[in-house]
């Protein structure tokens, strides 16, 4: 049976107040084909059934957090649109090399990094490319708001169809192995990677100063706003001349002039204008 209009809205409405989350009219079928088996689990005849439970309940609660989490759009892969990675190895990480010789220490940021792929790109690439790393200190950290995805990117445990997605035959043979129907990470690329809960459009937790992030195909959801508010907390943990990578559809332009896009090989890479330029 087709949702109500009202409780349409009363979803859409969830999903943008909790998580910046557009679901804009005419996307009734996204709704219930994320939410309906959730109904169906909790025991109710239809989903406005549960709907109706949920706008019952006077303070939000698990059951809201459930259907936010099913509501997120978790499209990820290893390697996602290449050129990024390529940039990092061959003009960012040795730049970064060079002027941290002295501290041996380099920390990256993998925003909504869904079921974890972004970030262990980032640490296989690492020990891949960059053996002279080895006895730096090296933080990644991976950040979600959906708990689901957090829990199989801590596992580091792939499906075949996950793993045929942009990892090279060389990388599945070095660093994962078989087990039953899964490729699991090996430890020493799993423990490179810490994950932790974040919503972006919530209070922030104290977070490192990154030299490098990555925050890709997630405010494309968002509007302008939101973005600018990212976009300004970003530059506050990200390094000086630190760099930012975001989706190939995703941009600073028109949203937020303290960014200087700069292409480098074939990617684009945004710097936070330096802030004497920038009150200047
Ligand atoms: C399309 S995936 C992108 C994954 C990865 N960054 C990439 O580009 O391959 C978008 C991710 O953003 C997360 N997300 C959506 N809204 C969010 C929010 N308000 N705060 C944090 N993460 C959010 C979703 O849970 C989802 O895993």
């Amino acid at each position: 049976m087709p949702l109500t209009a009202a409780n349409f809205q009363y979803i859409a409405g969830l999903a943008r107040d909790s998580a910046a989350i557009v679901i804009d009219p005419g996307k009734e079928y996204l709704v219930e084909t994320r939410l309906s088996p959730i109904a169906e689990q909790e025991g109710f005849a239809t989903l406005d059934d549960y709907i109706n439970a949920m706008r019952a309940e006077r303070v939000p609660g698990t059951r809201h957090e459930r259907a936010v989490d099913a509501l997120t759009t978790n499209e990820t892969s290893f390697f996602r649109d290449f050129h990024p990675f390529e940039t990092l190895r061959q003009h960012i990480i040795p730049k970064l090399i060079e002027q941290r010789s002295g501290f041996k220490r380099l920390s990256f940021w993998s925003a909504a990094c869904s079921t974890g792929q972004e970030p262990y790109t980032i640490a296989m690439l690492l020990r891949e490319c960059f053996p002279q790393l080895n006895d730096w200190t090296i933080q990644i950290v991976g950040t979600d708001l959906s708990p689901t995805v957090l829990k199989q990117a801590g596992r580091g445990s792939y499906s075949q169809f996950e793993v045929n997605r942009g990892l090279p035959a060389s990388y599945l043979i070095k660093y994962f192995t078989k087990v039953d129907d899964r490729w699991v990470l090996k430890d020493n690329i799993r423990q490179m990677v810490k994950f932790s809960p974040m919503n972006l459009i919530k209070p922030w937790p104290i977070l490192p100063v990154f030299d490098v992030v990555f925050i890709r195909n997630v405010m494309i959801y968002f509007d302008v706003e939101t973005k600018k508010r990212i976009l300004k907390r970003i530059r506050n943990c990200l390094q000086p001349a630190g760099s930012l990578f975001l989706g190939t559809a995703e941009t600073t332009m028109n949203i937020d002039p303290q960014w200087t896009p700069t292409t480098l090989g074939r990617a684009t890479v945004y710097q936070a204008v330096p802030a004497l330029a920038a009150a200047a």
